[in-house]
């Protein structure tokens, strides 16, 4: 007995002194943890041999209660490792390999009045790292309120930066690419209907978050599975180059409240030489829980067309009438008068329906065909929308009849305006309704300020709103797109019918404000792609303003063939034709790709990258022999290679290659371009010359014998 205590003993003390390691599978990565003598929690993260994460520290402030941060022990450690593979419902690749190894340590930290224990699992990929804090059952941690999470992450330099600040209510912001020590304090930019001040991280930024260093290697922060729990923003030490993880405050100024047993999301760090390796990464998803849907065969990857860019380039409206203070549940919106401009209506829906039908488009989204919208905006009010009541325009059986005739599906749209309350009480209602009427995806969206009054877009009880409005949709079968929701963090693993969001600026921007620089579309997938897919809406081919209203400066900043790239470079199951079908029905050479580009893939492969200038991506359609290349540049022109060593050895196939025309430029000549066909094999390398804010994107196909004759070798 005498013995065996005093080998518990060695084992405390060894746990207690030594540190300990983690290697990644293939060795390049390696993770060191350890107590310092405060009985902090140190972490330190290398990529071959280098620290790229210094030792960092690691704990919590619990509100009412003492830090959780020193006077920790070990008093446990596990390794596991695991190498598995599992095929997403919908996604870049077919198969994904998840390949970890894993080390737990469980921390117990004694003090006169309480004793808390935490466990830190750690997973070591390849590409990257994750790691979370589970808080296991115990007497003296049952339900507690986090006042913030304390995570470090001390740089080895002063790394170039590409960030947007720390919005707890908007990731609609161009991206800033500075010096670590540069990053500059921000104010809000939105929201401000009732001039109070809106809480805002002034010297913090938001995830993901992408760095270069100056010897060349990539590091990407970001979490994965945010499930009942804030988003996590980066406060920013400039002198000391460290980031200090911050939670999206609540109501009441803190920013959890947990219940053990409980986890937080993962932490994660992707570090690798190649760019091309961070967008391949799956490690997000991996951290990801498997999903439990017993039927995704609802969940249907698809483009879409809707009534949509006629009222951010105000040639429609949303609203039905010229009126404002009214009220959802009061108003008679048949005795209003119409105001001649709204888009919404059925004979114009019908005239969507018959393109998308003829096209091969499978969905069209109808946005203001809800009463509701004469007074939305700003107004920060609680009951807004009720979706359920068509404007008297809107026939909504009649279009149902319709749609299913031509064989294609409405889209629901679904703005609550932010006010979440709202939403959820009305939201049983609204998905029978959409279910009653043929509808079996929604486009949600939270334009304004929070109701509940106090919360934020990223916050916890929206982070569960968000959940929420996906599980119970995935009850009724249906698909949800969300807007201004919070950033993805790769639950759609879990919950598949999450199959895009917004949650960044999207190319609506390029219509009503002084747009997204011709460097935005390459930042993006290093950035708010990295946690799933975005609905960024690309395909304008009308790239001006001007075109509508002679004295209107705005417009699109890319080249008429870089909006087609972006179908391939900008990944998402769901991808909006979101132009006017008469602007395609002018250039339906160029729209074929559209027509032709596939929205779900069985391979990917990230041919040329670098965040803030140039991406070259090729994609292999699902369940076909057909690839799509798609290519950008910022600003700069440049000439992008494209390799075809992926296709079949010994075939030929034919490569249409629609690319920017002669002297394009997203500025002064963004609309010309030109379209050739070539026969290709395995053994071509693509030279694809890119405008400034231009692309190209190619469509490659098996030859049919008389393509053969019918096209010259490239
Ligand atoms: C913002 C969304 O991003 C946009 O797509 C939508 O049209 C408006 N909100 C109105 O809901
Ligand atoms: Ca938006």
């Amino acid at each position: 007995m005498k013995n065996l205590s005093f080998l518990l003993l060695i084992l405390i003390f060894t746990f207690s002194a030594f540190a300990q390691n983690l290697t990644s599978p293939n060795g390049n990565l390696s993770l060191n943890f350890k107590l310092n003598d405060s009985g902090e929690a140190v972490y330190q993260l290398s990529y071959k041999g280098k620290a790229v994460i210094k030792e960092s520290k690691m704990g919590f402030e619990i509100k009412d209660q003492p830090d959780l941060k020193k006077g920790f022990k070990i008093i446990d450690t596990k390794t596991d490792a695991k190498d598995e593979s599992w095929n997403p419902v919908w996604g870049e690749v077919k198969t994904i390999r998840n390949n970890y190894k894993e080390l737990a340590v469980t921390l117990e930290q004694k003090g006169d009045k309480l004793t808390r224990k935490i466990m830190i699992r750690f997973r070591l990929f390849d590409d990257g790292l994750g790691f979370r804090y589970e808080f296991p059952v115990q007497d003296q941690l049952k339900y507690f309120t986090v006042n913030e999470e304390k995570t470090e992450f001390n740089l080895s330099g002063d790394h170039k930066t590409f960030w947007i600040p720390g919005d707890y209510d908007s990731q609609e912001y161009a991206y800033n690419t500075t010096k670590f020590s540069e990053i500059a304090a921000s104010k809000s930019l939105y929201f401000n209907p009732n001039s109070d001040k809106i809480p805002f991280a002034e010297n913090a930024v938001q995830t993901p978050l992408m760095m270069k260093t100056a010897d060349g290697l990539y590091l990407n922060f970001h979490e994965a599975a945010l499930i009942n729990y804030p988003a996590m923003y980066m406060m920013v030490d400039r002198q000391s180059l460290k980031m200090i993880s911050h939670l999206c405050p609540n109501a009441l100024g803190s920013a959890a409240f947990l219940q053990t047993p409980e986890k937080t999301p993962w932490r994660t760090i992707l570090v690798s030489d190649k760019a091309a390796d961070i967008l391949a990464s799956k490690t997000i998803l991996n951290l990801n829980e498997p999903s439990k849907y017993a039927d995704t065969s609802f969940i249907k990857p698809q483009k879409f067309v809707g009534v949509w860019w006629g009222m951010h380039v105000n040639t429609e409206s949303w609203n039905y009438a010229d009126v404002n203070n009214v009220k959802i549940d009061e108003t008679d919106w048949k005795s209003l008068k119409p105001n001649g401009r709204h888009g919404a209506n059925t004979a114009n829906v019908k005239r969507y329906i018959d393109f998308a039908a003829k096209n091969g488009i499978q969905g069209i989204l109808v946005e203001g065909w809800n009463i509701g919208w004469e007074d939305w905006y700003g107004q920060w009010k609680e009951n807004v929308f009720d979706f359920v009541t068509p404007y008297p325009d809107f026939d909504v059986k009649e279009l149902q009849k319709y749609a299913a005739a031509k064989g294609v599906k409405l889209i629901m749209h679904h703005e609550t305006s932010a006010s979440a309350s709202n939403y959820e009480r009305r939201l049983d209602e609204a998905f029978r309704f959409m279910k009653q009427y043929g509808y079996d995806s929604v486009k949600t969206g939270y334009v304004g300020r929070i109701i509940p009054r106090g919360e934020h877009h990223e916050s916890q009880t929206m982070v569960n709103h968000y959940l929420h409005v996906v599980k119970t949709a995935e009850k009724y079968k249906i698909s949800v797109d969300s807007h201004e929701s919070v950033h993805l963090t790769g639950l759609h693993r879990t919950f598949p019918n999450w199959i895009a969001a917004e949650a960044a600026r999207g190319n609506e921007y390029n219509a009503w404000s002084e747009g997204n620089p011709p460097e935005h579309e390459t930042i993006l997938p290093f950035t708010r792609l990295m946690g799933g897919p975005m609905d960024y809406t690309p395909g304008i081919f009308e790239i001006k303003r001007s075109h509508y209203q002679p004295n209107q400066k705005e417009q699109v900043h890319t080249t008429l063939a870089k909006q087609l790239a972006l179908y391939v470079t900008l990944y998402s199951p769901l991808q909006m034709a979101a132009d006017l079908p008469e602007n395609y029905e002018k250039r339906m050479d160029a729209f074929q790709f559209i027509k032709d580009v596939a929205v779900d893939w069985d391979d990917t492969k990230i041919l040329e990258a670098e965040p803030g200038d140039y991406l070259t991506i090729a994609r292999k359609a699902k369940g076909k022999n057909e690839w799509f290349i798609g290519a950008i540049t910022d600003e700069n022109s440049r000439t992008a290679t494209a390799s075809l060593d992926f296709l079949d050895a010994g075939k030929q196939y034919v490569a249409t290659i629609y690319a920017d025309g002669k002297d394009a430029d997203w500025e002064k000549n963004p609309m010309v371009y030109q379209i050739n066909s070539y026969l290709v094999d395995n053994k071509t390398v693509l030279k694809l010359a890119l405008a400034s804010g231009g692309g190209a994107a190619v469509s490659i196909k098996s030859a049919k014998p008389n393509d053969l004759t019918k096209f010259k070798k490239y």
